[in-house]
């Protein structure tokens, strides 16, 4: 099956279509990002109204270019799949409405994809990734552990109580002069200063459980750079590799214990996957992987353009539950806030006493398309850290 792909839900507008085979690979047919980076730089972070009025802008020319660069009309899509949320309310409406309008014209099945769900299911994309695994999510909105036990099944095992990593990341930036987003140009500064210099804080390293804390990491790198400014380009190379050592000691710990929690609850995670921008870092992927070869299990990254916000994770992770039957009605709401437990899961399969036990993760049934689960409730879920109204 083929499926259009549509990202809006914070700065980066993109569209994509991606094949699903039936023994359940994944192939990108084009795959369109267009950054909004420069439109919000001069203001040190993304501008919700400026982001929505540049996806407006920008979408439908970016789906006709998808579509031709697939060779692919519309006649040949067997849905349409829109990040529906969490995310910046403006930007999520031009992307799910767009795909609404499509969905309906030409008669084609809605899918509405939760955006943290398509980066949970990504590494599937591009790789034999079998259920359960662990999820480790860092991105400029988020900081999350998570175990993925099936499509639409997962367990948040923790989060970050305050800043998400790659915000920690561009206010770390933001504070020593250099451009956005930060995480890049920290990591560059990083490599040529000494990490020893400055004695930062490693915050909730050690619990007993895996959630994060930023506020107090970034408020002593302030208090350090306040005692040696004006910063010299050394100083700010130095105060870069000590907050970057500290993050990698830090996400290290808690995926240690994240693993520890994971095979208590469910056995052994088939890998450790990263997604999100923060994984394209190398200091924080090779504690990764370390971690992964310690606990007897593997590292997936998926290529940093598929880590990164994209529209064929949102095609891909459509897909994935049109394969299951899973499609939502045209009446669907954007959502600013949409935790991972509230997505909508699979009907159980009725008991049958001679049915045998299906392959781990591939050859999910082609369910028909139309008219499958209802779409989840729009619950009103009391605010949770990190279920995703910044985006990313
Ligand atoms: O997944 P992503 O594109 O989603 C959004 O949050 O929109 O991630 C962007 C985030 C930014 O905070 C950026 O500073 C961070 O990922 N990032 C990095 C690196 N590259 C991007 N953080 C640390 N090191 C990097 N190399
Ligand atoms: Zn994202």
């Amino acid at each position: 099956m083929i499926v259009l792909g549509i990202e809006t839900t914070c700065d980066e507008t993109a569209a994509a279509l991606v094949e699903r085979k039936d023994n359940g690979r994944g192939r990108i047919l084009a795959n369109i990002v267009l950054s909004q980076i420069a439109d919000h730089a001069a203001f040190g972070g993304v501008v919700p109204e400026i982001a929505a009025r540049a996806h407006a802008e920008a979408l439908d020319l970016l789906i006709s270019r998808a579509m031709r660069e697939a060779d692919c009309g519309f006649d040949k899509i067997d849905g349409v799949a829109a990040a529906a949320g969490p995310g910046l309310i403006g930007g999520v409406i031009v992307g799910l409405t767009t795909a609404k309008a499509i969905a309906l014209v030409r008669d084609k099945p809605l899918i509405a994809v939760n955006h943290l769900e398509a980066h949970a299911l990504t590494a599937r994309l591009i790789d034999y990734v079998p259920f359960p695994y662990l999820l480790f999510l860092a991105s400029g909105g988020h900081t999350q552990i998570v175990a993925v036990r099936g499509v639409g099944d997962y367990v948040r095992l923790g989060t970050t109580l305050d800043d998400a990593v790659g915000e920690a990341f561009d206010k770390t930036a933001k504070l020593l002069g250099l451009g956005y987003p930060g995480g890049p140009q920290v990591e560059q500064e990083a490599r040529k200063g000494n990490a020893a210099r400055f004695a930062l804080p490693r915050p909730m390293a050690g619990r007993a459980d895996c959630d994060f804390s930023f506020s107090g990491l970034k408020t002593a790198l302030r208090l350090e750079a306040e005692k040696v400014a004006p910063l010299t380009d050394q100083d700010v190379a130095d105060l870069c590799a000590a907050f970057q050592q500290a993050v990698v000691d830090v996400v290290a710990d808690r995926l240690r214990q994240g693993l520890r929690m994971f095979r208590d609850r469910f056995g052994m995670p088939s890998s450790l996957v990263a997604a999100g921008g923060v994984a394209a870092n190398e200091s924080i992927r090779g504690a990764m992987s370390g971690i992964a070869f310690e606990h007897g299990t593997v590292l997936v990254v998926p290529p940093p353009e598929l880590c990164t916000d994209n529209g064929a994770m949102i095609a891909w992770a459509g897909a994935e539950r049109l394969a299951l039957g899973l499609t939502d009605g045209l009446d669907f709401s954007p959502r600013a806030r949409w935790p991972l437990s509230e997505v909508a899961k699979p009907a159980p399969a009725a008991p049958a006493a001679t049915a045998k036990p299906a392959p781990r993760s591939l050859a999910t049934p082609l369910a028909p398309p139309r008219g499958g689960a209802a779409a989840p409730a729009e619950a009103k879920s009391p605010p949770v850290p990190d279920d995703g109204a910044k985006g990313g």
